[in-house]
């Protein structure tokens, strides 16, 4: 298998969902003097990744990936000092396709050089999409996208170089049927470190609606993938919106303690130099960042649902547990949960606290039964006395 080079659910920023192709290296360092400035860098937000438009159109005279000299005049070795000067990490993104989603070279044919390339550039983390991919004469999809994932990963490992590998194949497969998809997902964790899977979270000019029904869409997805990650092989949903979005805060805390219990990556897409103070607060949140980043490693799993609702549990290292209780309707509904229920051990006696509102509370065998407002989740840490 791929060396296992997160052993924590990877965090950062990516210029995606919110610049998509308007970035250059002064969007990038701003965001990344911005992560620190804010302290979120110290929380963890520390890989900062350029996605799909970085490049020039065509490969230079040798063959080799060049950037786009109007958006990093100074290049990306330059740009991954300036990562690394300020302690952050060098995230770039490919495709191993022919092409780019948006048409920009892809990595197909040419992953060795690439793979090279990257390493000298000081690279920290691959991104590598799925977009474009031929598939080859006398072979299905999914073995022509094996084994393209499979000459990537092995490049990044020849290198020598610790390149934190996420892999996209599984989103080219969602809609293959459950046992394909649940394959996909099995090679993509040999071959990498994470992979994304889910629909991409709505673009920032989507409206607050569009974004609120994919982080929606994403979280049911991923919750469902629960037995297929391990520690140090991550589900990836796609990014984090909290920000400039048009999010209400009680969307952007949802998001954040769903992707939290599920042990995702946590992977901002905004303005982080124009964040609200409270999307700043879902973000940095520390006691919502331990239960992600929780040493366990487990996927949190939804141990009760209805159409409107769902309840989660985690277990976390210390014999603490984490539960959510979603409710993603637009109306108020009084949730509950039984410690038999979430497989809590049974001791009848429970200490509460609320790492959002910070409030503490005991209780008993019904160890949270509360009123959560529309759109909202209530994410408890769980002491069983
Ligand atoms: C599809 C991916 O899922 C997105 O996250 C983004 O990388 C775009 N491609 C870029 O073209």
């Amino acid at each position: 298998a791929y060396p296992n080079l997160a052993p924590r659910p990877p965090m950062g920023w990516n210029n995606w969902s919110y610049y998509m192709c308007d970035l250059n290296e002064k969007i990038v360092l701003d965001n990344a003097r911005a992560l620190v400035r804010s302290g979120l860098a110290e929380r963890g937000y520390r890989t900062v990744t350029v996605d799909d438009c970085w490049m020039s159109r065509q490969r230079g005279p040798r063959g080799e990936l060049t950037a786009d000299p109007a958006k990093f005049p100074h290049g990306m070795a330059h740009l991954g000092q300036q990562l690394h000067r300020m302690g952050l990490k060098f995230g770039i993104y490919e495709d191993v396709g022919t092409l780019t989603c948006e048409k920009y070279p892809g990595s197909l044919g040419h992953f060795r050089e690439d793979a090279e390339l990257f390493a000298r550039w000081k690279v920290d983390y691959v991104k590598a999409d799925g977009c474009n991919v031929p598939v080859a004469p006398g072979h299905t999809k999914e073995e022509t996208y094996r084994d393209l994932y499979g000459q990537m990963s092995r490049a990044l490992r020849a290198t020598g170089r610790p390149i934190t590998f996420s892999v996209s194949a599984p989103a080219y497969f969602q809609f293959d049927g459950d046992s394909v998809w649940h394959r996909v997902i099995g090679w993509s964790a040999e071959l990498g470190n994470l992979w994304r899977g889910g629909r991409d979270v709505a673009l920032q000019k989507s409206t607050p609606a569009a974004k609120w029904s994919s982080i929606v869409y994403n979280f049911r997805y991923n919750a469902r993938l629960a037995a297929l990650q391990s520690p140090g092989r991550w589900n990836d949903p796609d990014f984090l919106l909290a920000g400039d979005s048009g999010l209400t805060r009680q969307e952007m805390q949802s998001q954040m303690s769903l992707w939290a219990m599920m042990a995702a990556p946590l992977i901002s897409s905004t303005d982080i130099g124009d964040l609200s103070p409270a999307a700043r607060k879902v973000l940095g949140n520390k006691k919502v960042i331990a239960v992600d980043q929780d040493a366990l490693g487990a996927q949190g799993t939804v141990v009760q649902q209805d159409d409107g609702s769902a309840v989660l549990a985690k277990p976390l290292k210390n014999g603490d547990w984490a539960i959510a209780l979603f409710n993603s309707g637009d109306t108020p509904r009084t949730l509950s949960v039984t410690a038999d229920t979430a497989g809590l051990p049974q001791t009848g006696s429970y200490r509460l606290h609320d790492l959002v509102s910070g409030h503490r509370t005991h209780s008993d065998d019904t160890i949270v039964a509360r009123e959560v407002p529309p759109h909202s989740t209530v994410l408890y840490r769980v002491t069983p006395d």
